[in-house]
């Protein structure tokens, strides 16, 4: 995308902001929203779109104190218990964690002698326990998302759109299907798919499994049912929850 400001430099350490290449496709998505809700925010680079979308408000939420640092406007907070009222924003726009090695913990990559692209070497520390970069592709990967995609959608009024970016990965020489699982929980919640679009990355990440590779970030636009999801439905994910996380927990109180 051309811009006519400058990009801020990345010089705080990140593993997964938003690639350039992404950002014109969230526009085009999230044109005419007025209220826009990052609650994966890490280095709240989804304040950019300010710059092509005038006078919307947006809002960020980031777990890690050091990345919600990096701009003053992120909310230091979790995305499994947000602190606004339901049916605030009319868009949310995110990317979650991809349940990939970037979620290998401090204490198995600090002796190693390629820590790059890890959430918790960026941080030169474990990960907070309710951050979902801790966890790799599987069952409390799920749990922890479908977590946050009902708080997310409690936020989120009907008829709101929902801007998702994910990727999937190849572990031990096998495609994982991250992607086709966070759209059909969407779907499962009450969303319903308007568009997606695969927008190549190639070259953008450290790649292993001997040259197999995803090369493609999706950008996925969904879209709330006019009316209202159950109350049941947005709470299925909690109900099934035997090993609830503290802030989901204390959410629920
Ligand atoms: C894929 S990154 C998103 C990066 C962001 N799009 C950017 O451009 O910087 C996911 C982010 O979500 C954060 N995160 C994970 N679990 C969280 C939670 N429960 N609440 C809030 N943030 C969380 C991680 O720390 C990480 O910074």
């Amino acid at each position: 995308m051309n811009t006519l400001f400058a990009l801020p430099e990345e010089n705080k350490a990140h593993p997964a902001r938003y690639t350039d290449a992404l950002l014109s496709t969230f526009v085009r998505m999230l044109r005419g929203s007025r209220r826009i809700l990052d609650p994966f925010g890490g280095t709240g680079k989804v304040f950019l779109l300010e710059h092509w979308l005038p006078g919307i408000q947006i809002e960020a939420v980031e777990i890690e104190p050091e990345w919600a640092a990096i701009n003053p406007r992120t909310t230091l907070g979790n995305a499994l218990a947000l602190p606004w009222p339901d049916g605030y924003f009319d868009a949310i726009c995110t990317s979650p964690t991809y349940g990939n090695r970037m979620a290998d913990t401090f204490a198995r990559i600090s002796g190693s002698i390629e820590p790059r692209g890890k959430y918790a070497w960026d941080l030169r520390r474990e990960l907070s326990p309710d951050n979902t970069g801790r966890l790799q592709w599987g069952a409390e990967y799920r749990r922890m998302h479908e977590l946050a995609w009902a708080e997310a959608l409690r936020v989120l009024q009907p008829g709101g759109r929902f801007v998702l970016n994910v990727k999937d990965h190849i572990r031990d020489g096998e495609r994982q299907h991250v992607t086709d699982w966070h759209i059909e929980t969407l779907k499962a919640l009450g969303l319903v798919v308007r568009e997606h679009e695969r927008i190549n990355c190639a070259g953008m990440r450290i790649y292993r499994n001997g040259g197999k590779r995803v090369d493609y970030e999706s950008v996925v636009l969904l879209e709330r049912h006019l009316t209202s999801v159950p109350a049941d439905r947005l709470s299925v994910a909690a109900a099934d929850d035997q090993e609830m996380t503290s802030a989901a927990a204390e959410h629920r109180r």
